[in-house]
């Protein structure tokens, strides 16, 4: 029997559960999973846990000595006493799937004590999009750095890490792999356990940082630069993938338009374009929207792009040559009804596929209570205002994570490892003789869950080569081994 254990909390219950409450649910709880965490806490352990240490040592050797073995009851006042608290987990978070550095140190209760980024938005000036090669280079640039800050800015040192938490897929191999490399460096000369973590996963679970009462099973809409997806959450680990998109993602949409109509995409495509938009009239234009005939929750966004472009041509704008800064304001309002029109056909499309999601997913799960809007495009208050009339209407509460929290970010890393470390979700330490040039398990193209069967539409053209095997499939198999 496995006598290490962590407070019920820990075990994946609400914070907070008050000490009584823990006290009846302990013993079922005394799972090899959570053992192993414990255990992980407890090995040389970093500065927050070494009076935990010597506790947990008696608690082992009294529990193991048939002489003085204790009552259920003691054992669980020793170990409400001894055990460190969630709070103590110290997580690194690394992310690099995409175009942004980033690097975040998280408590174990939430509480964020840093959060470090780089930007390539210069790059993505330049090129009009991520260059995976260009993107590489600046990750490996940056990374150091970043990591580095992320650790000063919380006062702490490596030693002082449970554990590192990087992002693995989905992604551009290329700048998932200085991501990996750099937890694996951290991990393997300070013997701490990795979390691999599933990007999108991350998206969704933030939401569970910010508000301590979401619960599964909720539905989510993760809207990003490269993907679309509505899913339903089980668990941890575990989605029903209601709707993805079939070609572009909403918020490629968004920065090709912004692109095409001569914004300052500095600060990215889609909050400058949300910005001209608050200009125009979002009626001016009548954009078709996408896959109104097909009865699913999938995406489309490739049709909207040949139609945005004629609107510019049509009404002869050189948004090529005249940046909107030189426009005038004739030609400025042009552009701004455009930026409204595409926006608010856009988001019309989210809103169908949500509002047919959200009746899918009550009759799957009827005790949803909440809508979880996370990814980059999310942080658009359009978006969110719109969205929340489609939660409200359904009588379920909109939970969309601060702006900072929605876009790609180091900290939503940190809390995604955090949630998989607690129930022993984890690997290894890496071995003190790991080669620099490993191959490591990247997953670039790496699905949430599979996909709802009534949910099949003949209009998804998934290329399925070189899929690894989803994020659910892979937590099902290992829960019943
Ligand atoms: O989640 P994210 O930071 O990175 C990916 O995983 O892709 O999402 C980036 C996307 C970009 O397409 C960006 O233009 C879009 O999110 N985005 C927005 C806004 N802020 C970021 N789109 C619309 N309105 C915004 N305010
Ligand atoms: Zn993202």
């Amino acid at each position: 029997m496995h006598l290490i254990v962590l407070p019920a909390e820990a075990a994946g219950s609400p914070a907070g559960t008050p000490p009584g409450k823990m006290a009846s649910t302990l013993l079922p709880t005394l799972l090899p999973p959570v053992s192993r965490a414990a255990a992980f806490l407890l090995r040389t352990p970093p500065k927050p846990f070494r009076y935990h240490h010597s506790l947990f040592r008696s608690l082992l050797a009294s529990a193991s000595s048939p002489s003085t073995s204790p009552t259920p009851r003691a054992l669980v006042t020793m170990a409400c006493a001894a055990i460190p608290t969630r709070r103590d987990l110290l997580m690194l978070g690394i992310e690099t799937s995409c175009d942004d550095t980033a690097a975040a140190v998280v408590r174990g209760d939430g509480e964020i004590l840093s959060q470090a980024i780089a930007s390539q938005s210069d790059l993505l000036v330049k090129w009009g999009g991520v260059a995976p090669k260009m993107a590489e280079e600046a990750h490996a640039l940056a990374i150091d750095q970043v990591v580095q800050k992320a650790l000063d800015d919380a006062n702490v040192s490596e030693s002082d890490l449970s554990a590192v938490a990087v992002t693995i897929g989905p992604g551009l191999s290329l700048c998932l792999r200085v991501g990996v490399h750099k937890a694996r460096k951290i991990a393997k000369v300070f013997g701490l356990p990795i979390v691999g973590v599933h990007h999108m996963e991350a998206h969704a679970l933030v939401s569970r940082l910010v508000n301590k009462d979401l619960d599964y099973p909720f539905l989510a809409l993760l809207i990003s630069g490269g993907h679309n997806l509505l899913v339903l959450a089980q668990n941890l680990g575990e989605y029903v993938q209601l709707g993805t998109t079939i070609d572009d993602a909403i918020g490629e949409a968004y920065d090709k338009s912004a692109r095409w109509l001569g914004l300052d995409i500095q600060k990215g495509g889609g909050p400058a374009l949300e910005e001209l938009a608050l200009e125009g009239d979002p009626n001016s234009i009548n954009f078709t929207v996408p896959m109104r005939q097909h009865k699913d929750c999938n995406f489309s966004y490739a049709g909207l792009k040949t139609p945005v472009r004629l609107a510019i041509e049509s009404r002869n704008l050189c948004t090529d040559d005249i940046p909107i800064s030189s426009a005038t304001e004739e030609d400025r309002q042009l552009r701004a009804n455009i930026a409204a029109s595409f926006q608010r056909i856009a988001v019309l499309h989210l809103e169908d596929r949500c509002q047919r999601a959200v009746e899918w997913a009550l009759k799957m799960r009827p005790s949803i209570k909440n809508f979880v809007v996370s990814g980059g495009v999310a942080s658009n208050q359009y978006v969110r205002t719109r969205l929340n009339h489609i939660a409200e209407k359904n009588g379920l509460q909109l939970v969309s994570p601060p702006p900072s929290l929605c876009t790609d970010n180091g900290v939503m890393i940190a809390w995604t490892g955090i949630e998989h470390f607690v129930p022993g979700r984890f690997e290894d330490p890496p071995p003190a003789d790991e080669p620099d040039d490993m191959q490591y398990d990247l997953r670039p193209r790496w699905p949430l869950g599979e996909e709802y069967s009534e949910g099949r539409s003949v209009s998804r053209s998934l290329k399925t080569a070189r899929i690894h095997p989803s994020l659910t499939s892979m937590t099902q198999s290992s829960l019943h081994n």
